[in-house]
This record gives structure tokens, C-alpha cells and sequence, in this order.
């Protein structure tokens, strides 16, 4: 039911895309024209909001939608938004577009700007977490993330047969900013050595003598997974000349994996949790909500005030640290 005046609702995503993005803005079609809701779908994130690129979508524009990675609506990290120039002339196009209110779907850096706008034009705004580094507070999951942690998985377990081959030790770095949820979780997914994540700081040494005595147990070979954003980690190739010279008991080698953690056809979780959440945002505008972002909390679709969004990144669960640490002896 529509409790509000809106009659039409933009949509788009910004900031790194992630698969599940296509399922998100799908979800959000849908579920307009279950309401009766005009939908826009608006191109290149902020830069389209700015220069008016903007498309009716229907249920039909969405088809074949739901299994392709990244976004068809495309992404950007705009830079004029974050100027009030740009800002007010996003506002003249929704205005002129007749455009009542926004999903915006991406991470930390798009909630930003839409928390800023909403603020100085009072713009109905719901947002839906939209990154592979499941780096948002409040809620348990991104949109994304478990794709990217599958594509990891996957990559080491190709790694560890040319690990196990040639008795090497592997460096594997992988995104996530400054959080370590993707190298944790596909760092015990793939029965990594080792896991180095920003959010611990293990040090070269003990790295190093960690190393040592996997090797006397009897390993020959070792996979580290490397967070992006660590500490040690963030210059790799250094670590791994460090490693050459200090460690003689294995041959180091380095694999970035990069952006193939951002593409490819979402998983199912990432595709049901994408649907969920589009049809929330709709559900949450349509109630007079506004200034939220939906969130996935214990398997349930809730809505939480979007500064909450922003305090902090999800807290790394320690007891993952303790699992990884046990099953890696
Ligand atoms: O936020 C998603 C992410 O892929 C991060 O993991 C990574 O640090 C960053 O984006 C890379 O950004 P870009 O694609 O702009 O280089």
C-alpha cells in the first residue's frame, strides 16, 4: 500500500558495482510496478543524476537481468557530487523528472552522498548496501560480498594446486578496502596458513616464524591470504621479498587477484538477499520512510537510520580469528 504522495521512484547504483547489483535494481523495478510506482532508472550513479541521464524502466526492461554480474545501469565515483554545485543540479533534474524519491545502491562512500543531499533538499532517499566488501554497519551482509568470497574460494583452490605441485608458498592478495571480511572468510574457506587482515595487526615476524613451523609439521606448501588493506600486506611484494629472505623452507610467489573479485554472475544468496532487499526499499519508501538504509539483520529485512550506516565498518567476529588459527595447524 502507498501511504505517501510518491508516484515515481529513481533508482541507481553507485561507487565499485558488485554482482547482485542487477538483481537489486530488478527487484526495485518490480516491485514498483507492483505498486503502481512509476520507476526511472538513472545512469553512471551520481554523474547521470547530475547531467539528467535517466530512463523510464518497466518490468520488461529487467529481463535476463537477475544472473548478470555488475550493473546495466552503470557506475560511477563521482566527484562533482560532492560539491554543491553538483548536488543542486541533481536536484533540478529529479525535480524535472518529476522524480519523488531515490534507491541509491552502493557502499560507504554513496550513502555519504545521499546522506548529504537528503540533508540539504530533504530527498526521500532509501539505500541498499551494495559492495563485495562487506564493510557497512548494521547489517550482517552486503549485497555482493558472498559472490566475491565464492570467486576467491575459487581462485585459491586453483592456487593450491599449483602450490601443492611445486611445494610454494603463495601470497594472495584480495580486496576489501579496509576490512578484512573477504580474506577471513575465504581465508577459512580455502584453508589458508594464514590470514592477514587489517583489522590485526600480526607483524612480519610472527608471520614469518608461523611459517617455520607449519613447514616442520610437515606442509609443503602454504597459502597466505592477504587483505588489500593490512598493514604488512598493503605492500606485498615487499612482504615477499622480506619472506625470500627470511624464510629459505619455500619458494614465494605473489597473486594479486584484483578485479576478477567484482564480476561474474551473482551467487544465490547474493541474488535472493539483492531481492529482498530491492522489494524492502520500495516497502520502506511506500511506508513514509525515509533516510534509511536496508539491512539484513539475523535473516530478517529491516530498515536502519542511514547515519548508522557510517559509524564505523562491521566489526571483524573474533571468534572467525580462533577458527582460522585452529584449523590451519
Ligand atoms: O569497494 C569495492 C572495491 O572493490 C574495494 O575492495 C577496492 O579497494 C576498491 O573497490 C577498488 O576500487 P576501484 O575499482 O575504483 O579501483
Amino acid at each position: 500500500m502507498n501511504k505517501t504522495s510518491i508516484k515515481r521512484i529513481g533508482v541507481l547504483t553507485s561507487g565499485g558495482d558488485a554482482p547482485g547489483m542487477n538483481a537489486a535494481i530488478r527487484a526495485v523495478v518490480r516491485s514498483c510496478v507492483y505498486h503502481n510506482v512509476e520507476c526511472v532508472g538513472i545512469f553512471r550513479g551520481y554523474e547521470g543524476l547530475i547531467e539528467g541521464d535517466f530512463q523510464p524502466l518497466d518490468a520488461r526492461s529487467v529481463k535476463n537481468l537477475i544472473n548478470r554480474g555488475g550493473t546495466f545501469l552503470k557506475s560511477a565515483r563521482s566527484k562533482e557530487f560532492m560539491t554543491k554545485e553538483g548536488r543542486q543540479k541533481a536536484y533540478d533534474h529529479l525535480k524535472k523528472a518529476e522524480i519523488d524519491a531515490l534507491v541509491t545502491i552502493g557502499g560507504d562512500g554513496t550513502f555519504k552522498g545521499a546522506i548529504v543531499f537528503n540533508e540539504e533538499f530533504d530527498f526521500p532517499i532509501v539505500g541498499l548496501p551494495g559492495t563485495i566488501d562487506n564493510d557497512i554497519n548494521g547489517t550482517d551482509y552486503t549485497i555482493g560480498y558472498d559472490t566475491a568470497l565464492n570467486t576467491v574460494v575459487e581462485a585459491i583452490d586453483k592456487i593450491r594446486d599449483t602450490a601443492n605441485s611445486h611445494n610454494r608458498l603463495f601470497l594472495v592478495e584480495v580486496m576489501g578496502r579496509d576490512a578484512g571480511d573477504i580474506a577471513l572468510n575465504a581465508g577459512i574457506g580455502a584453508g589458508a596458513e594464514e590470514i592477514l587482515i587489517p583489522e590485526q595487526n600480526m607483524g612480519r615476524d610472527r608471520l614469518i616464524e608461523s611459517l617455520k613451523r607449519s613447514k616442520k609439521s610437515g606442509k609443503s606448501s602454504s597459502i597466505v591470504v592477504v587483505a588489500e588493506g593490512d598493514q604488512i600486506g598493503k605492500n606485498i611484494l615487499g612482504l615477499a621479498e622480506y619472506i625470500r629472505e627470511n624464510l629459505e623452507e619455500y619458494e614465494c610467489k605473489v597473486t594479486v587477484l584484483g578485479h576478477i573479485q567484482r564480476g561474474g554472475s551473482p551467487s544465490c544468496y547474493d541474488r535472493v538477499l539483492a531481492s529482498r532487499m530491492g522489494v524492502g526499499a520500495i516497502d520502506a519508501l511506500l511506508n513514509g520512510e525515509r533516510d534509511v538504509m536496508i539491512a539484513i539483520v539475523h535473516n530478517k529485512i529491516v530498515s536502519i537510520d542511514f547515519k548508522e550506516s557510517l559509524k564505523g565498518s562491521n566489526k571483524i567476529d573474533e571468534s572467525l580469528i580462533r577458527v582460522a588459527d585452529i584449523t590451519s595447524i
